[in-house]
């Protein structure tokens, strides 16, 4: 199938069958050191190194960020270099890769590399926890309601099997403030309480939840953390060392910008007694946790390898310049939202309690057809939200993002909101 019929194709809406994409990719010049108070200019060659079209402007980092071209580039390389030469002398330097990752890890989360478990996604992670630990009936766990199913149905069905008993704590629209949190479960903890497992910011509509707060809680009652950080790493400089849960979870894929299939659970030194690993296989990693939690069997290590190269990437861009300018665009969404007559938004007005996702109700637009429309005729990408509970679209910008994305997407939601879709 050549390019014109491919476009016609995706034109008409028919399903586009699968193509192996070509393996080419622009070279990407190389980054500039970041400047002390970095400029639009400067951002623009950080989105040089992501190999998205131009024309395409992706708001969607809260499911799936592109890989940049340095990740690429290493993922490409080391499976290359593996394939070309698969035996065990060959494939040796790739245990070190994947240490090399655990370290560099540790250093972007501000803990030790013993308490670094490299596994596929949060999802995993988080079950991880919520299968490795001897909870039984009495015991409790509480959970805010607004979790993503890979902590909320989790829960559930382990609840079901093992017999202990979830509890949500409510999570009101719009964001109550931090103080009504750390009140919530101050009164929701009970003698039973075992567990605490909440999400350090919502992939719904971008709740930021107190989290250091919420862990000191727990810790001086002996109660274990959870922190969902889908939403989290790769976007906020993450000090697990000041926030210190038990447990925190994160995905490659979606804010560092890594590779698919590559996660991380940290377990604190302290919890590591309490918690059971739930796989047993060969290659586990080599140091602390990851010699017990790691061993998933046969593992892709250029991958792996890959993941280090995205926390090297952000570390040399600056990881509070990424949250700031995250945030930046986030509020320039925000502001130019509020304007268009129709348009509700569901994300906290207070700058303090979002980040960068944030949710709104486009009028009695059809929240599908109209996403549809923005990549189409906008090459705008989105998430929807459908069902009763804050439907709408959902945008989350990133580091890649550029002021001119921010105006593209108010211009073009204005549209349609005037002339419908
Ligand atoms: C808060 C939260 N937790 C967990 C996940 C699951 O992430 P993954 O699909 O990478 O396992 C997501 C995905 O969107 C999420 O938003």
């Amino acid at each position: 199938m050549n390019r014109r019929e491919f476009a016609r194709l995706l034109a008409i809406g028919g399903a586009v069958p699968f193509v192996t994409p070509e393996l080419t990719w622009a070279r990407s010049a190389k980054l500039p050191p970041t400047p002390a108070s970095p400029d639009e200019k400067f951002w623009m060659s950080v989105r040089d190194q992501f190999v998205m079209p131009k024309e395409l402007t992706m708001l969607n980092a809260a499911n799936l960020c592109p890989s940049s071209a340095p990740v690429l580039d290493t993922l490409y390389k080391t499976t290359r270099d593996m394939d070309q030469d698969p035996s065990m002398e060959n494939r040796a330097k790739l245990g070190e890769g994947r240490e090399n990752t655990r370290r560099l890890l540790a250093e972007f989360l501000r803990v030790t590399p013993e308490e670094i478990v490299i596994t596929r996604n949060t999802s995993e992670s988080n079950n991880l926890v919520s299968t490795g630990l001897d909870l039984k009936p009495g015991d409790e766990v509480l959970l805010t309601a607004d979790n993503h199913p890979s902590n909320h149905t989790a829960w559930q069905q382990k609840a079901k099997r093992f017999g202990f008993t979830v509890i949500d704590v409510p999570v009101p629209n719009p964001h109550p403030g931090f103080d009504y949190y750390v009140d919530a479960f101050t009164k929701a903890i009970t003698p039973r309480t075992k567990v605490i497992s909440f999400t350090h910011q919502t992939s719904t509509v971008g709740d930021l939840f107190p989290a250091k707060d919420i862990c000191r809680l727990a810790r001086e009652r002996g109660i274990l953390t959870l922190v969902d950080g889908a939403q989290s790493f790769g976007l906020f400089d993450v000090d697990l060392s000041d926030i210190q849960p038990d447990f925190y979870s994160g995905s490659a894929h979606k804010w560092p910008c890594g590779p698919k299939e590559n996660g991380v659970l940290y377990i604190n030194k302290s919890a590591q007694s309490k918690i059971w690993a739930s796989i047993f296989s060969a290659y586990p990693g080599r140091v602390g946790v990851s010699r017990t939690f790691e061993g998933f069997g046969q593992r892709d290590e250029p991958a792996m390898i890959a993941f280090g190269e995205a926390l090297k990437l952000q570390t040399q861009i600056g990881r509070a310049n990424i949250e700031r300018r995250s945030r930046e665009l986030t509020t320039g969404l925000i502001e130019g939202l509020k304007k268009i007559d129709g348009v509700k938004i569901w994300t906290s007005p207070e700058p303090s309690r979002r980040a960068a996702v944030l949710s709104f109700q486009p009028g009695s637009l059809d929240v599908r057809t109209l996403s549809a429309a923005l990549y189409k005729n906008d090459h705008l990408g989105c998430a929807t939200r459908g069902g009763q509970d804050r439907p709408g679209l959902r945008f989350s910008p990133h580091f890649y993002n550029t002021h001119a994305d921010v105006e593209k997407a108010i211009a073009a939601v204005k549209k349609y909101m005037a002339a419908g879709v």
